[in-house]
């Protein structure tokens, strides 16, 4: 099962899965038929015999029917973003990321689910001095969100140490980048301001720096936590591609031969300057490594953007 399946990460794992002959239980609460961004989303995995949709919201909804053929849980739905999570929203990020959380770890329990894989974050880490991150360095939430993402896969590896119940891995992705990315994030805006001409909002000076990670890379290790034998515990999936902001823009506007235009604006409560991640546990573990350095992951994630995007929004 993956939940989070008409999201960005969720329908790529679910189509490489399906791709490998896996059969996919997706569940999410965006209904393709009515929901534009996740029948786009889906698009791909439409009509595919290996892949069977369910739209239910994890917090209310019977999971058991719905796991009850799955060894493997794939646990990525949740409300992603740091800064709207200073807002009113912030109790359905705590609903979301930990209360259906524990409602899919109580299931899986119940079923005898034999791994359970959940997203966790880089924000986890907080603000750093400018090592890189080992998932042994102590938590720092700096956002309501990473608060959210700390309790999650805290919660998931408090299950894991019960003598019943799944194995758990949580994986801490660090800003994933690449075709579908949500349209909040900063790599998908800097690439269409590119392409379009509209100003870029840049929330400080740019210097912030990322280890971005491109989808496919964060999709193998994501598929190695899911099946190597004797994995637990927290990993970390980043450490290919350390850049700046102005790097990235740098990147587009030499894709598309166009400078982008800027609008400066302030730093946002909760943004961290740097996130680096140690990949080292993620090689000995997993045996992954990312392998898309950049400028080739930005090049594709702009020609995925520069395509026109089908509508599927009236599909069953
Ligand atoms: P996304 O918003 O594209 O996908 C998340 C999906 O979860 C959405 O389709 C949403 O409808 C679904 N969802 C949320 N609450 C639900 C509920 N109660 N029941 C059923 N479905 C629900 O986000 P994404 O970028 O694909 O992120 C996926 C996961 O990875 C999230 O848990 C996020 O916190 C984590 N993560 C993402 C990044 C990143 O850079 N994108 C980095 C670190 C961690
Ligand atoms: C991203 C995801 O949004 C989170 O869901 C995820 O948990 C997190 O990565 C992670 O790695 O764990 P973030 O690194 O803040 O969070 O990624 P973006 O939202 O793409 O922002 C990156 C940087 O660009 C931030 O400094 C942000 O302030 C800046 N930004 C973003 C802008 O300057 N302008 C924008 O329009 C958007």
């Amino acid at each position: 099962m993956v939940t989070g399946s008409a999201g960005f990460i969720g329908s790529h794992l679910a189509h490489a899965l399906v791709q490998a002959g896996t059969t996919v239980i997706g569940v999410d609460r965006r209904d393709p038929s009515t929901d534009p961004t996740a029948a786009a989303n889906l698009a791909a995995l439409r009509g595919r015999p290996g892949y069977h949709h369910v739209t239910a919201d994890l917090l209310h909804c019977a999971i058991d029917p719905i796991l009850i053929d799955a060894d493997t849980v794939f646990h990525l739905a949740g409300i992603p973003g740091v800064r709207p999570s200073w807002g009113p929203q912030f109790g359905d990020y705590l609903a979301s990321n930990v209360l259906a959380t524990h409602r899919v770890l109580e299931a899986s329990t119940r079923i005898g689910v034999s791994r359970l894989v959940v997203a966790s974050s880089s924000s986890v880490y907080g603000p750093t001095d400018g090592d890189a991150s080992r998932e042994t360095d102590r938590p720092n939430p700096a956002s309501p969100y990473a608060v959210t993402k700390l309790a999650e896969e805290q919660l998931c590896l408090a299950y894991a140490e019960r003598p019943v119940g799944p194995s758990v891995v949580a994986l801490r992705y660090f800003t994933v980048y690449g075709p579908r990315q949500r349209a909040d994030m900063f790599t998908h805006r800097a690439l269409y301001a590119a392409l379009t001409g509209q100003p870029l909002r840049l929330y400080g000076d740019g210097h912030q720096r990322r280890d971005f990670t491109y989808i496919d890379d964060v999709v193998a290790a994501t598929i190695a936590a899911g099946t190597v034998p004797n994995a637990h515990g927290t990993i970390n999936v980043g450490g290919g591609s350390n850049a700046s902001l102005l790097d990235v823009i740098n990147i587009a506007n030499s894709l598309t031969g166009r400078e982008i235009q800027l609008h400066q604006d302030h730093v946002r409560n909760g943004d961290v300057l740097l996130t680096r991640a140690d990949p080292g546990r993620a090689g000995e573990v997993l045996g992954w490594q990312p392998r898309v350095d950049l400028h080739s992951g930005l090049r594709a994630h702009m020609q995925a953007l520069a395509s026109p995007v089908p509508d599927y929004s009236h599909a069953a």
